[in-house]
């Protein structure tokens, strides 16, 4: 699955009431399975555009197009699994969210793809694109459930649940049965088999950081979002969790945009995009 961006924008509301512009790109491409690092000073709104992308923020204005037909390798049709992508069976208020999701769903066949004017017609293929900004927010959250793996600095685990428990339960908003094999497959991945049943608080930091990890992978995502994944970890516990996150990413043919501060980090990235040079608002 490939992400791009049009005309995004995004403006803050500030203490004082002045609207301050955080986001403003113009174009920006994920490809399908492609692996890219994003950098930039602290402020310049890596973190915001992250959240844009998984549709936690809604921007002011833009396109965010998931573009579910460059698929390779996938078990699923493409169309099948866009359709999927927001559909709620088993997630309640399934008419809201099935009636707004449809909307946002392009057919490139119908007469209305041609004006879809930010997308060159020689990129147009038959397929199915989903655009999350047209998606309301309970759809959106049944979006990224399905299809957005997110892994925060810090882990975001809930503390009174093992390990298992934690990357089941990232399982468990998708509307599908949950998958212990799975999910013990990818803590096996991860290193932490003796460590199934731990609670976070008994686990090391780059433990939590590797639990998270797994957890969003296990819904074999189509995108992998890490936001600094490795900022809170010493640097032998860095490399460990960043080799996994790409191992992993490319082992469930995921895309993956990663923010990283520190060139070691990013430099590993096959591709490394500038925020200051991709955002007009930053700086
Ligand atoms: N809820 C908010 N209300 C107002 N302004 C905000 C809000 N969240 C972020 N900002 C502002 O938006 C800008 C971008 O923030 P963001 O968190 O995206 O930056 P970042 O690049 O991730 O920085 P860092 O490297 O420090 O994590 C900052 O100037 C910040 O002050
Ligand atoms: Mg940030």
């Amino acid at each position: 699955m490939s992400v791009e961006l049009f005309q995004l924008k995004k403006r803050y509301v500030g203490p004082d009431g002045a609207a301050v512009p955080v986001i403003d790109v113009p174009e920006f491409r994920l490809g399908d399975g492609e692996q890219v690092g994003l950098i930039g000073g602290s402020g310049t709104g890596k973190t915001t555009l992250l959240h844009l992308i998984a549709g936690i923020l809604a921007p002011d204005s833009g396109r965010i197009l998931f573009d579910f037909a460059d698929e390779s390798g996938s078990a699923s049709a493409p169309a099948d699994r866009a359709k999927a992508a927001t559909s709620a069976d088993g997630a309640g208020t399934v008419d809201t969210i099935t009636a707004t999701a449809a909307s946002s769903v392009i057919d490139y066949r119908s007469p209305a793809a041609s004006v879809i004017n930010y997308r060159s017609a020689a990129t147009l293929s038959a397929g199915r694109v989903i655009d999350i900004t047209q998606l309301s927010e309970a759809a959106r959250d049944v979006f990224r459930g399905r299809n957005i793996g997110y892994i925060f600095q810090t882990h975001h685990l809930l503390p009174g649940f093992t390990a298992l428990e934690n990357v089941l339960l990232g399982m468990s908003f998708t509307g599908r049965p949950s998958d212990p094999a799975w999910a013990k497959h990818l803590l096996n991945e991860v290193g932490l088999v003796d460590r199934l049943h731990y609670r976070p608080g008994k686990l090391s930091v780059g433990q939590q950081q590797r639990v998270a990890v797994a957890r969003a992978l296990a819904n074999r995502p189509r995108l992998v979002l890490a936001d600094e994944p490795t900022g809170a970890l010493d640097p032998k516990s860095a490399q460990q969790v960043l080799d996994l996150i790409r191992r992993l990413s490319a082992e469930v043919n995921a895309s993956l945009l990663l923010v990283s501060h520190d060139p070691t980090i990013s430099s590993q990235l096959p591709r490394v995009v500038s925020l200051a040079e991709l955002n007009r608002a930053a700086g």
